[in-house]
């Protein structure tokens, strides 16, 4: 499509000094680091994406009325860059997510933003903050694009006008350094996602609806909400930053994708990995009640959830209203982990063009 991009980087006076950028990411957490530009571009009806920029790390302009404020037009996404063993940097399926990007935007009556123009913006931000992508395996960089609706307007209508911002922060282990295997919380009586809502799309709104079960989870000693159908609280569906696998032996099984939840790019990641390791894998509903069932027989060895977050993150109980059970853990979780974290981090030839150039 050919953008004009406009940069504006800071010089290398005005940087953070190296031994500063070191204090920074000494322990970064999930979330708090953010490097030092950001990327910024415009959409509106007459000029469609235009205004690309990057910038100096900077708070946004927002009229007091701005659409995507009041009525939650706000799409986003989440993808890691990795520094590989030759100094170069990769983010893990970008395409995909570009395509994910623009399906969240078109279910929310957004302009669906062009591939090409999510992986310039990957590109522009990493080159102005390169020496921000970490080398340390625990950490990567996390790159958030999001997209709103910006107009000054009341009105009950999707906006005439949108801002594409992309931001990089420095991650570790979602979970802590120390967390895995993680508790989870199954007795919410709230859902997240009921058919022909949003449940499939990444927009802001579904996360905020969760933060109530969520605090319950935190309440009950659990790190993450395990999200059950809406129809008839039975099924397991997801999580709340995660899918969710189950292991029988060397028999993965994930709930097929309803529609209701994520379609997450590391669930498929590890489906196709699954089956490079020689493990069976099926698409099909678990319910809550099979879960304790199987896990207290025996029969289910493992769970795990999976996300670009989470990357791989074993699954050791299950809490919910009257009790819980455990889960037990083995060593299917951890061969996944390894054989994803190895493609993603350039350590082995990457077969299906996972890795994207930044
Ligand atoms: N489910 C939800 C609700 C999520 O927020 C995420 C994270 O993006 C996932 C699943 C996993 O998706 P992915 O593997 O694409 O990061
Ligand atoms: C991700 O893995 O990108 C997530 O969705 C987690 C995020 C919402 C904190």
């Amino acid at each position: 499509m050919g953008i004009a991009w406009s940069r504006t980087v800071l010089a290398d006076e005005r940087r953070l000094s190296a031994a500063e950028l070191a204090r920074r990411v000494a322990a970064p957490g999930f979330g708090e680091v953010t490097t030092e530009h950001v990327v910024s571009c415009r959409w509106s009806a007459e000029r469609e994406w235009h205004d690309a920029e990057v910038l100096p790390y900077q708070p946004v302009p927002m009229d007091p009325a701005m659409a995507g404020l009041h009525y939650g037009q706000v799409v986003f996404e989440g993808l890691k860059a990795y520094r590989q063993p030759d100094g170069a940097v990769a983010a893990f399926r970008a395409v995909e997510h570009a395509e994910r990007f623009r399906r969240s935007a078109a279910r929310l009556a957004m302009p669906e933003p062009p591939v090409e123009l999510f992986l310039e913006s990957l590109a522009e931000l990493v080159a102005a903050d390169r020496r921000w992508v970490p080398a340390d395996d625990s950490q990567s960089l996390y790159l958030r694009p999001v997209l709103y609706g910006t107009d000054a307007s009341l009105a009950l209508r999707p906006a005439a006008g949108y801002r594409l911002l992309v931001l990089a922060l420095v991650v570790e282990n979602f979970f802590g350094t120390d967390a895995p295997p993680v508790s989870v919380w199954a007795g919410s009586r709230y859902a997240r996602a009921s058919v022909g809502g949003t449940g499939e799309a990444k927009c802001a709104g579904n996360y905020a609806g969760a933060f109530a079960a969520q605090v319950e989870a935190a309440e009950h000693g659990c790190r993450q909400v395990v999200w059950l159908d809406a129809a008839e609280h039975r099924w397991v569906e997801e999580m709340g930053a995660m899918n969710i696998f189950f292991c029988y032996g060397d028999r993965l099984v994930t709930p097929p994708l309803s529609g209701t939840l994520l379609p997450g790019i590391t669930r498929a990641s590890v489906l196709a990995l699954a089956a490079d390791l020689g493990l069976t894998v099926e698409e099909r509903r678990v319910s809550l009640a099979d879960w304790r069932a199987d896990a207290t027989s025996g029969a289910m060895t493992e769970a795990f959830a999976c996300g670009t977050a989470a990357v791989v993150t074993p699954i050791g109980r299950v809490v919910e209203r009257d009790g819980g059970f455990a889960v037990g853990t083995g060593p299917v979780a951890g061969r996944l982990l390894a054989a994803l974290t190895d493609v993603q981090r350039g350590r082995v030839e990457d077969v299906r063009g996972w890795r994207y150039r930044l």
